[in-house]
C-alpha cells in the first residue's frame, strides 16, 4: 500500500492507495477518536459490490454503521439529494461525532462531501472512491457540491476529507467506458505537469487499459501527488489550482451543450484538451507537435477529440454562462510544452472562433 500526504495545516490527510483496502478501513482511522457512528453513503449500484466489506472495516475501528443510497446517476446530486442524507441524519439523530463515509464515484462523493460540510455545521467525512476519475481527482483537494437547476456545481463548499482510501480492486467492476473517461484526467495531469507520467501512458496504454494493477497504481498515485502539490499551494483555486481545469474551459460548454447526456465528463475534458492544444498553438504558446502528441494520446484510450458540432456563437455564449466567467473573461490553461501550462485571461471571442473552426 502506498501513502500520500496532502499538507494543509489542521486540514491535512492521508491518501490511501492499495489493494484489499475495504475491509481494512479501520487500521486508518485511529485520528477519528471522536467518531462513534458512521453513515456510508453511496448508490444501488456500488452498494452490493463493495457495502459489506465497508461496513466490516468501519466495524472494525469500533463505530457503528449504517447506510443510506442516493438513486444512481448526476441526475441525483442534487439539493433533494442531500436532503434524503440530512433526513437519515436527523431521523437517527446522529450528532456532531459522526462519521459520514463516501463509497462511489465523483457524484457520491461531491454530495457526500457536501453533507458534511453542512450538517451540524460540518462533521468529518472520508472518501473511498471507485470510479477513476474520483480515484485521481475528485476524492482529493476538497471540492464538494451539488448541482441547481440552472448548473452543475453551483451550491458547494471547500471542505477537505479526513482521509482518502483508495482500493485498486474496485477499478475490476468498471465499465470501460467509465474508465477511460477517468484516464482524460490522467492525461491532464501528465500535460500539466509530468512529462515522464505522459511518456508512461504513451508506452503503457495496452497494460493500463487492461488494468494491469502495477500500472494502476503507478498512475493513481502520480495522479493523486500531483493533485495534492496543486492543493497544498492553492486550497481555494484563487489562482494556481486553476491548472486543474486544463481542457475543462470547453469542455465544460460541450458538457452544457450536450445537456450533460451525449459525453460523459472526461470525454468533454478530452475533446476540450485537444481544442485547448490547438488554441495554444495558434495563440504561439506550443508548437504543433505538441498539438499532435495531445491529440494523438486521447485518442490512445479511446477518447473523442473532434468538437461536436454547435456554432461559435452557441460555443462562446455557453462560456459566458461558465460559473467561472467574471467580467466577460474567459480564460483558458494554455499549454507551452508536454509537462508545463499557463493560465491566460481574456482570450478574446476571435481566437476562440478561429480555433474553433480551424
Ligand atoms: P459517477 O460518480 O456518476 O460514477 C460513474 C458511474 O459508475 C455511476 O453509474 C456509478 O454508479 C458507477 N460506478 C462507480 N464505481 C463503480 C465501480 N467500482 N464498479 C461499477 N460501477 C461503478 O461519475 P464519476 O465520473 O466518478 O464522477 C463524476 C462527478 O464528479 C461529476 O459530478 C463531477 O462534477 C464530479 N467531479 C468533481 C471533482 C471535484 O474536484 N470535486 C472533480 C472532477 C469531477
Ligand atoms: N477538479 C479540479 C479541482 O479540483 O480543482
Amino acid at each position: 500500500m502506498k501513502q500520500l500526504k496532502i499538507d494543509l495545516a489542521d486540514r491535512s490527510y492521508n491518501i490511501l492507495i492499495g489493494r484489499n483496502l475495504l475491509t481494512r478501513l479501520g487500521d486508518h482511522l485511529s485520528h477519528l477518536k471522536s467518531a462513534r457512528r458512521a453513515l456510508v453513503v453511496t448508490n444501488p449500484a456500488i452498494n452490493p459490490l463493495y457495502g459489506k466489506a465497508v461496513s466490516e472495516g468501519l466495524q472494525s475501528a469500533g463505530l457503528a454503521v449504517e447506510c443510506v443510497e442516493i438513486p444512481e446517476g448526476e441526475t441525483h446530486k442534487t439539493l433533494q439529494d442531500a436532503q434524503t442524507v440530512y433526513n437519515h441524519l436527523i431521523a437517527n439523530q446522529y450528532d456532531r461525532n459522526t462519521l459520514l463515509v463516501a463509497l462511489g464515484g465523483g457524484v457520491i462523493g461531491d454530495l457526500t462531501g457536501f453533507v458534511a460540510a453542512t450538517f451540524l455545521r460540518g462533521v468529518s467525512y472520508i472518501q473511498v472512491p471507485t470510479t477513476l476519475l474520483s480515484q485521481v481527482d475528485s476524492s482529493v483537494g476538497g471540492k464538494t457540491a451539488v448541482n441547481h437547476p440552472q448548473g452543475k456545481n453551483l451550491i458547494g463548499a471547500f471542505y477537505q476529507p479526513r482521509l482518502v482510501a483508495i482500493d485498486l480492486d474496485t477499478l475490476s467492476s468498471l465499465p470501460a467506458d467509465e474508465f477511460r473517461a477517468g484516464m482524460a484526467e490522467v492525461i491532464k495531469y501528465g500535460v500539466i505537469a509530468d512529462p515522464q507520467l505522459f511518456a508512461f501512458l504513451e508506452k503503457n496504454s495496452e497494460k493500463i487499459l487492461a488494468k494491469d494493477t502495477e500500472c494502476l497504481a503507478a498512475i493513481i498515485e502520480t495522479s493523486c501527488a500531483i493533485k495534492a502539490r496543486v492543493v497544498e499551494q492553492d486550497e481555494r483555486e484563487s489562482s494556481y489550482r486553476m491548472i486543474l481545469n486544463f481542457g475543462h474551459t470547453l469542455g465544460h460548454a460541450i458538457e452544457a451543450l450536450t445537456h450533460y447526456s451525449r459525453y460523459k465528463h472526461g470525454e468533454a475534458v478530452a475533446i476540450g484538451m485537444v481544442y485547448a492544444a490547438k488554441l495554444s498553438r495558434q495563440l504561439g504558446h506550443c508548437s504543433a507537435d505538441v498539438v499532435g502528441q495531445i491529440a494523438a494520446q486521447v485518442e490512445r484510450f479511446g477518447l473523442p477529440s473532434g468538437l461536436p458540432e454547435f456554432s461559435a456563437a452557441d460555443y462562446i455564449e455557453t462560456l459566458y454562462r461558465d460559473k467561472k466567467v467574471h467580467d466577460k473573461n474567459i480564460r483558458f490553461i494554455l499549454v507551452k510544452d508536454i509537462g508545463t501550462v499557463e493560465i491566460v485571461d481574456r482570450v478574446s471571442e476571435a481566437d476562440i472562433e478561429k480555433a474553433l473552426t480551424a
